[in-house]
């Protein structure tokens, strides 16, 4: 059948894992690591896990669920595992969970699951095709079936964010601040009421 002609790969083809040392130069004020450094980790492994299975450079398009779930300490080892959830034509998303661990206590912490968006370019830079994905466990499947959910979602969400930003007016609104932690100046009343 026509299908099976096309260029599959299984997951554990690209599967990446970037491990790195946190160093007290990656620390934010409160001597936890930043934010930032975990993104761009993140990025990195997602570049590397996506462009082996394109076989292909690869742009980053979009990023979902970075919530930070618990701090990351100077000293701690931390892992991140890429793995492709889900192709599309152009497109793969990159499942990234990312682990700290504290040898000398003998933790290890899930801090966040992330997801990267992921295309391939061709070499004038235009979106090209990637070979399809081989799904070998069931848990490869759930995963899969996930990623599709999750883009579903993702384009209720953005419908409904245009349509909030395309009908909100600031003075018919201006009741929902009441509860609010914010103030308005008296010029700006005077504006608005
Ligand atoms: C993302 C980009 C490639 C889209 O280009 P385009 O000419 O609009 O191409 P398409 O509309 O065909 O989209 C290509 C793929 O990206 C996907 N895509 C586009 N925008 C997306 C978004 N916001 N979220 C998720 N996927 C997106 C499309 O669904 C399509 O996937 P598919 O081929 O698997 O169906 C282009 O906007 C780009 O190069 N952006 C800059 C990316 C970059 O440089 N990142 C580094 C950070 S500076």
């Amino acid at each position: 059948m026509a299908v099976f002609e096309e260029d599959y790969r299984p997951i554990s083809y690209s599967q990446t894992t970037l491990t790195e040392l946190m160093i007290p130069a990656y620390a934010n004020f409160g001597g936890k690591i930043h934010g930032g450094i975990l993104l761009s980790l993140m990025d990195k492994v997602a570049y590397a896990c996506a462009s082996k299975h394109a076989g292909n450079y690869c742009v980053t398009v979009s990023v979902d669920n970075v919530d930070f779930l618990q701090p990351v300490e100077v000293g701690e080892m931390v892992s991140m595992k890429a793995s492709v959830n889900y192709v599309g034509k152009t497109s793969m998303v990159i499942g990234i969970r990312v682990i700290a661990e504290d040898f000398r206590q003998g933790l290890v912490k899930h801090t966040n699951t992330s997801y990267f968006t992921m295309v391939a370019k061709d070499d004038e830079g235009k979106p090209t095709q990637v070979p399809g994905l081989m799904l070998e466990t069931r848990e490869d499947v759930r995963r899969y079936l996930e990623a599709i959910r999750r883009k579903e979602l993702k384009g209720v969400y953005k419908f409904e964010l245009d349509n909030v930003r395309t009908n909100l007016s600031v003075e018919a609104d201006l009741p929902k601040l009441k509860n609010e932690r914010c103030g308005l100046t008296t010029e700006l009343k005077m504006k608005l009421i």
